[in-house]
């Protein structure tokens, strides 16, 4: 398999590249009174508006020519067919299978997985029923008031962030808390308001081997039982999400109350599986299944549509256009919408720990920047915090701007005001200002020559920072549903195009292992291991404060 550096496509996009950095967006604008017409698409419930990158039908086509060249349809093809894609771990890659609401079935190594999927959500379906109607009680006949999701990483950001961005549909049935630090502040910040006769846990994990997780979890066990005394309580506050069975009976919860998921669902691809649970209960599980249809009819568009028509390939493409053509080092997410703060976080797990790694498939080292650092919060509060970066720092940031046509809650002209900030913001950071505005704008104000000459060139704003907008109906479970079905395939597809194995987090793995080693040295005096001077030190300042 040879090097993406090496491919024709590869070759003209560089020179494309050198070319376009001379080129002003705004003078594209200009030029082609059709660029909204010509690059923007729009899927039922969305529109996907990238006219404000810097390409024209030469760069995309250029493009286009990568997809073809390092045979994105075909690798496509091979997850939606269940071939074992994930080779660093020889697994499939199924997510997709989860949100299947077609009757076709899905094989993996020759088993229709559609099957047991199916089970298991008609499990989570019986489950969240008994919980939210209240036939679910708990050790003192009580029925349960509050659920604690325990679980981090993919096992905690994809419900918490769906939990947020839904919480306006959510009605009184359930409380929900999440907690995923190890850090007890949180969890004795969430138990401290509840009662142990009226509360759930989901714990969340699909190893059922993360520390901080098992850590959490104990925590809880011992909360309960201090006031249940009786071990039997724990089968009626606990249920378990994960694929390691052993370990869910060596914690002591009964199968009964372990929901399943499999080794093909990566885990920051997994709140379609039961790690959605806290939601279906949060929700109700129609809005769960709302929300796989929303992901479904995405999944359907990326099998079926062209590739020039295709949004998560155009996402991808331009993500790489934007970072390893153009040189950008990171990537703003910015969503216009309250409920969706926790969408950068969630983002930042799926594309950094998918694609932020630096060796090709077969393990050489790439010659070329891969995905940037993704970062962001919700507009209006981040223009206040790191816009003036983006308008005017000496980097270039792309960014993301998602927002909605209808509000959520509808306040007088709120929405108005947020999606005014929203359009005007990217047009500012399109075209900027020139110095012969900024003379101009100073001249009318009054200043003085001295002043205006004092003054010109800070309030000078290249502009030229490509930014992408979507804009969705509604943030609704179906919508949120394709929004982070999008984002999923551009992460997909920006692994096929960059050569990188998309579906393994060995970067997350070695500080794991570390830290369980230090744990013992910190939790032991007896113990001490070689480390560098600086690690040596900070762990014997840590411990002799400590005492
Ligand atoms: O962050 C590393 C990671 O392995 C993620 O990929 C995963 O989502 C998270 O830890 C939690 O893992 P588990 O679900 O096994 O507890």
């Amino acid at each position: 398999m040879s090097c993406r550096s090496q491919l024709s496509s590869w070759q003209s996009l560089q020179e494309l590249a050198n070319k376009m950095k001379n080129t002003h967006l705004k003078d594209l604008f200009s030029q082609d009174k059709s660029r909204f017409d010509t690059f923007s698409i729009q899927l039922p419930g969305l529109l996907f508006d990238y006219s404000k990158n810097l390409i024209t039908a030469n760069e995309m086509n250029a493009l286009q020519s990568l997809a073809q060249q390092t045979e994105l349809t075909a690798w496509r093809d091979k997850m939606f067919i269940g071939e074992k894609i994930n080779f660093t771990e020889n697994r499939a890659v199924l997510h997709v299978a989860l949100r299947n609401r077609s009757c076709a079935p899905i094989f993996v190594e020759g088993k229709d997985v559609s099957q047991p999927i199916a089970a298991e959500l008609s499990k989570m379906h019986a489950f969240v029923n008994k919980v939210r109607s209240g036939e679910w009680k708990g050790y003192t006949g009580r029925v349960i008031t509050d659920v604690v999701s325990i679980g981090v990483g993919g096992s905690n950001l994809g419900p918490q962030m769906t939990t947020e961005a839904l919480q306006n549909y959510a009605d009184e049935t359930l409380r929900i808390h999440y907690i995923s630090n190890a850090d007890g502040v949180q969890i004795s910040k969430v138990l401290k308001q509840l009662n142990p006769a009226s509360t759930l846990f989901v714990v969340s994990s699909k190893t059922f081997t993360t520390s901080e997780t098992m850590a959490n979890a104990k925590t809880a066990v011992a909360w309960l039982k201090s006031v249940a005394n009786d071990d039997a309580a724990v089968a009626k506050h606990f249920v378990a999400v994960s694929t390691n069975l052993a370990k869910t009976a060596e914690f002591g919860i009964s199968s009964d109350n372990v929901f399943t998921m499999w080794d093909w669902v990566g885990g920051r691809f997994s709140m379609w599986s039961a790690i959605g649970l806290p939601v279906a209960l949060y929700l109700g599980f129609d809005a769960f299944i709302e929300l796989l249809e929303g992901a479904f009819e995405v999944d359907e568009h990326f099998k079926d549509a062209p590739l020039t028509e295709n949004v998560p390939v155009i996402m991808a493409l331009l993500s790489i256009w934007n970072t390893t053509f153009l040189g950008a080092k990171a990537q703003a997410i910015l969503p216009y919408d309250q409920t969706m703060h926790m969408l950068p976080a969630y983002l930042q797990q799926a594309e950094m720990e998918s694609n932020g790694k630096s060796v090709t498939f077969s393990g050489e080292v790439v010659p070329y920047t891969t995905v940037p650092l993704l970062w962001g919060m919700t507009g209006i509060n981040g223009q206040h915090a790191f816009y003036q970066y983006l308008h005017q720092g000496n980097t270039i940031v792309p960014a993301d701007f998602i927002g909605s046509i209808k509000p959520v809650v509808e306040v007088n002209n709120h929405h108005e005001i947020l999606m005014s900030n929203f359009f005007a913001q990217t047009e500012a950071l399109m075209s900027g200002v020139t110095t012969e505005q900024v003379r101009e704008e100073l001249t009318a104000k009054g200043h003085s020559t001295q002043e205006i000459e004092n003054l010109v060139n800070h309030k000078v704003h290249k502009g030229n920072r490509p930014t992408t907008s979507i804009l969705l109906d509604k943030v609704d479970a179906k919508h949120l549903g394709k929004l982070i079905a999008l984002y999923e395939h551009k992460i997909f597809c920006q692994g096929i195009l960059l050569q990188i194995c998309s579906f393994d987090q060995w970067g997350v793995e070695l500080g794991k292992g570390l830290a369980s080693k230090i744990q013992n040295e910190l939790e032991n005096d007896t113990i001490t291991a070689e480390h560098d001077s600086s690690t040596n030190g900070l762990i014997s300042y840590f411990k002799k404060k400590r005492v």
